[in-house]
């Protein structure tokens, strides 16, 4: 009898473990798909994509959420939406905050500051807009004396906001297009975004001033027609109503106070206190229209506005409506239902949700807007 020598032995082993293994490469292959070549990166082989089941995608609506509640929160931090809302203004009072207070109060009652100004050009251009006889050419060749004015119209003449069809090329071109009555809508616009950009220090606070008054013109805007009210005026009411808040910036300004001294629970209640007075100092140097002027002067208590109640409902609701939208209280947006505005401009119940989708629906597209160009 042959005897099998231990080396043998483990020889034969060593091919039946390389049998069984190409055997389960073998097998393992069949899982694999073969992609054409041009196809492949680093490799001609990859696995099928597994099928998405439940699990996945409620984790991928959990990121969504996620990332939306980053970008909520990230409002907040820099106080957007609340910064003229008693309510939600409950945060960490300045250790000085009555002194502040005290200090805003006289300077306004002193007009001891710097009203920003409207440059001369502009204002002429608003009037000569505002007249119903204007000659477009005469309107054109004033503004382009202005480079500042001229470029920004250009730019906002070619935005989704206003532009349809195609871009307009030249001054001429935008004018002609818009028509004097939105002409003058964004000649404000300009005039606002400028005041605005001016009052260096308080950037943050500043850039939320610019968002919301251009957020409200817009959704005002949009929900003008269902409340029976002429959009364009619309727009110019939101986008005004709190100018003070410009002017209440440049008396901090004159304080000597940067953004980082003032949290935005106290800026909030600086603007609660004192927008509106301070806005009607602004209308009167802007010379602006006797029912902006009143609106400014009085929207949040809107059914006490004595001239003009019912345009300064329309700019409360587009208020309220940003307000909950930029803070993601969806709570607060769905509760705008039973709205007191609704109720004053005699709104029926079966005509507020369509009102609310127009205002959300402008405020995602302008959202939309600006993080594109951020
Ligand atoms: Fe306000
Ligand atoms: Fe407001």
């Amino acid at each position: 009898m042959r005897r099998v020598e231990p080396q043998s032995r483990a020889r034969g082993g060593q091919h039946k473990l390389i049998g069984w293994l190409k055997s389960l490469f073998a097998r393992k292959r069949d899982d694999y798909v073969r992609i054409p070549r041009h196809e492949a990166a680093t490799t001609d082989t990859v696995k099928p994509a597994p099928k998405p089941n439940g699990e996945k995608v409620r984790a991928i609506d959990a990121l969504e959420a996620a990332r939306k509640q980053a970008e909520a929160e990230k409002w907040r931090r820099t106080g957007v939406g609340n910064l003229d809302d008693q309510a939600k203004n409950r945060g960490t009072a300045l250790e000085n905050e009555h002194e502040l207070i005290a200090r805003v109060a006289r300077r306004i009652e002193e007009r001891n500051f710097d009203l920003p100004q409207l440059p001369a050009t502009q204002m002429a251009a608003m009037n000569m807009a505002g007249d119903p006889n204007c000659e477009i050419n005469s309107v054109v060749e004033l503004i382009s004396t202005d480079p500042v004015l001229s470029s920004e119209l250009l730019r906002i003449a070619n935005s989704p906001a206003y532009s349809k069809d195609e871009p307009a090329e030249t001054l001429h071109e935008a004018v002609m297009r818009l028509g004097t009555r939105v002409l003058r809508s964004m000649i404000y616009t300009v005039s606002i975004r400028g005041s605005v950009v001016s009052v260096r220090g308080l950037k943050s606070y500043s850039e939320e001033i610019w968002r919301q008054a251009f957020m409200v013109g817009n959704i005002a805007k949009t929900i003008a027609p269902k409340l029976n009210m002429e959009p364009e005026k619309a727009f110019l009411l939101g986008l005004l109503h709190d100018v003070g808040k410009i002017v209440l910036l440049s008396v901090l300004k004159s304080e000597n106070l940067k953004a980082k001294d003032i949290p935005p629970s106290t800026m909030g209640r600086i603007f609660f206190r004192f927008h509106e007075r301070a806005g009607g100092l602004m209308a009167e140097s802007w010379k602006l229209s006797p029912e902006i002027t009143s609106v400014i002067q009085k929207h949040h208590d809107f059914a006490n506005n004595p001239d003009h109640p019912k345009s300064a409902a329309l700019v409360s609701l587009a208020h309220r409506m940003d307000l909950y939208l930029s803070t993601a209280d969806e709570e607060g947006f769905m509760d705008l239902m039973r709205a007191e505005e609704f109720e004053f401009l005699g709104i029926p119940m079966g005509e507020r949700q369509g009102v609310l989708s127009r205002g959300r629906a402008a405020y995602q597209q302008e959202f939309q807007r600006n993080r594109k160009v951020a």
